[in-house]
């Protein structure tokens, strides 16, 4: 399974390290077998020796340039970086970026190659507003991305589920899951308020392949128990 650690703005480079030192340590001796990746924040990033993946949480679809405040592919390359998450919920409605920036990021980053973390997932008043306005929702982030792309995970987070605490039943993150994997075989995580108490009971779903978790991963120990759960059950 896939188990991915979204860091966001937290851990400065000296805490990223303890974290990434500690995964290390984890992962050797339990001898995991588990594909787990961690998005550190952009200034944390660095060259990383080790069985987890190290991956951007956002850049640029640019070499380099005039892009104040971005990153290029030329600063992922110094490190090694050939992993990214793209249309994370934080980034389309905190940060306002439109299906068409996020669709030219993924065209670029998957013509480089790049093991993408697709995100996909609806607001709360979405939600409510019925199944086939929620599925259309959905389906308008599909645009422009190539669902075929072998190099694709897609991560379904319910925007309200995000941070909250909130989580929807595990009845209807299988179902939903059930639908997503009709639109593309890539490896389906699901994420938004998973953490140690409810891990093994949400991969344990049909259709989920593993999880990407927030504020819960922050802590190195509990990630390691996600990841520790993930590596016992036989799936
Ligand atoms: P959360 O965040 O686990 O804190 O809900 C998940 C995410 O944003 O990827």
């Amino acid at each position: 399974m896939i188990i991915a650690a979204n860091l966001k703005a937290n851990l400065t480079r000296a805490k990223t390290v303890e974290y990434l030192n500690e995964l290390e340590k984890f992962l050797s001796a339990k001898n995991i077998s588990q594909e787990v990746l961690v998005f550190p924040a952009v200034s944390s990033l660095n060259s990383h020796a080790g069985c987890a993946i190290v991956g951007a949480q956002n850049a640029y679809p640019t070499k380099n340039g005039a892009f104040t405040g971005e990153i290029g592919v030329e600063h992922l390359e110094e490190f090694g970086i050939k992993t990214i998450l793209i249309g994370h919920s934080e980034r389309r409605h905190v940060l306002g970026e439109s299906q068409k920036l996020i669709a030219q990021k993924f065209d670029f980053f998957s013509k480089l190659g790049f093991k993408i973390v697709y995100c996909i997932g609806e607001p709360l008043e979405v939600r409510k507003s019925g199944n086939e306005k929620m599925m259309s929702y959905l389906d308008a982030q599909y645009e422009g991305i190539d669902t075929e792309y072998e190099n694709l995970i897609i991560a379904y987070e319910p925007v309200w589920a995000i941070g909250t605490g909130l989580t929807p039943t595990l009845e209807e993150i299988e179902g939903l899951h059930e639908e997503l994997k009709k639109k593309s075989f890539a490896p389906l995580l699901y994420g938004g308020s998973v953490k140690v108490t409810n891990v093994k009971e949400v991969l344990a779903l049909n259709n989920v392949d593993g999880i990407l978790v927030g504020s819960a991963a922050l802590n190195v120990e509990d990630f390691c128990m996600m990841i520790e759960s993930a590596q016992n059950l036989e799936k």
